[in-house]
């Protein structure tokens, strides 16, 4: 087991809980974020750093030393900023990681991307070529953080062809929903879950994919061990194993989405739009928690 890791964008929605996954797996763990970020619970150390910065990223990840390093950090919503500004720091963020943990010898790096590669929410119109979507599925992305991930996913793809000694791996995580999120805390759109059920145009955009953010760290936590049993480079959805919507799909999306509707007719009940088959076949990953499990947790 890869001990010593590092975590870029540790303090973030989903880093806390990749930081608490790990620790608890028996790992040592160090976060790396932007100064001023609070050190997230169960980090070894929190390093404050600015990881546009090449030199800064290199040197901070050097003093570390991990055998394995985690990236997270991004600017992480569409349209959060300017797109000028979203596409090169998404982009460099990225490129300053994996280009140091290779200088520096790490045997295994996972990176975040996003299912928005696909493209879906375009307002020219976006069609799937078959649903439920897999990993396989072209990727269209239609805004600059939708392409910074997919800029992202190439720029693994090229450290992984040129790179044996270190293993690498892409998550695309749902929806993301941090503990303190089923209890009622904001989720990254502002509103709560429950909001989110009441209101399925929220849900909609991203065709109602979410993940519990403990579930994604235990993916994240079998890929950086996946040396052997999955070849570098590969990608991975890591979603819940259901949809985040009170209704089935087959009766949502085309309400939503009147060009998938063909498409969404053939999902089964309880069945989402992203298939998590990929991480279930090559690493037996599950995620063990879904909105109804989690609501009816809070409430018991
Ligand atoms: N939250 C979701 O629903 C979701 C879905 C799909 C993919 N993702 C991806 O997962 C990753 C984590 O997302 P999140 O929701 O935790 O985001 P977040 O915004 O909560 O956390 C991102 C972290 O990165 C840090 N960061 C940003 N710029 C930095 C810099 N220059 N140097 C160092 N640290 C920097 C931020 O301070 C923050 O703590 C991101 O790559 C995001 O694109 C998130």
């Amino acid at each position: 087991m890869t001990t010593l890791v590092a975590v870029t964008g540790g303090a973030g929605r989903l880093g806390r809980s990749v930081v608490r996954v790990l620790a608890d797996a028996g790992r040592e763990v160090v976060s790396i974020d932007l100064p001023g970020t609070a050190a997230p619970d169960g980090a070894r150390a929190s390093v404050p750093a600015d990881l546009t910065d090449a030199e800064q990223t290199h040197r901070v990840l050097a003093d570390i030393g991990p055998s394995a390093v985690v990236h997270l950090a991004a600017i992480a919503v569409p349209f959060s900023r300017p797109e000028t500004e979203l596409l090169p720091t998404n982009v460099a963020l990225a490129h300053n990681v994996c280009d140091a943990a290779v200088r520096i010898g790490c045997r295994s790096v996972v990176v975040a991307s996003s299912p928005t590669v696909l493209g879906y929410g375009n307002p020219a119109g976006w069609r799937p070529d078959y649903l439920p979507l897999d990993e396989n599925h072209p990727a269209r992305p239609w805004h600059a953080y939708a392409l910074s991930k997919l800029a992202t996913e190439l720029m693994v793809r090229m450290y992984a062809d040129r790179n044996e000694a270190t293993h690498f791996s892409v998550v695309r995580p749902g929806y993301v929903i941090a503990p303190e999120e089923w209890r009622g805390s904001p989720t990254q759109g502002g509103h709560t879950v429950a909001d989110r059920l009441a209101g399925p145009a929220l849900g909609a955009k991203s065709l109602f994919n979410y993940v519990d953010a403990r579930d994604a760290g235990e993916l994240v936590g079998m890929l950086l061990d996946a040396q052997g049993a999955v070849p570098s480079g590969e990608v991975f959805f890591a979603c819940a194993a259901d949809p985040l919507a009170a209704e089935p799909l087959a009766e949502l999306l085309p309400e939503f989405h009147p060009g998938i509707a063909a498409h969404a007719s053939g999902l089964g009940h309880g069945e989402p739009a992203f298939s998590i088959g990929k991480a279930e076949r090559l690493l037996g990953w599950r995620p063990l928690r879904d909105w109804r499990t989690e609501l009816s947790a809070v409430t018991t």
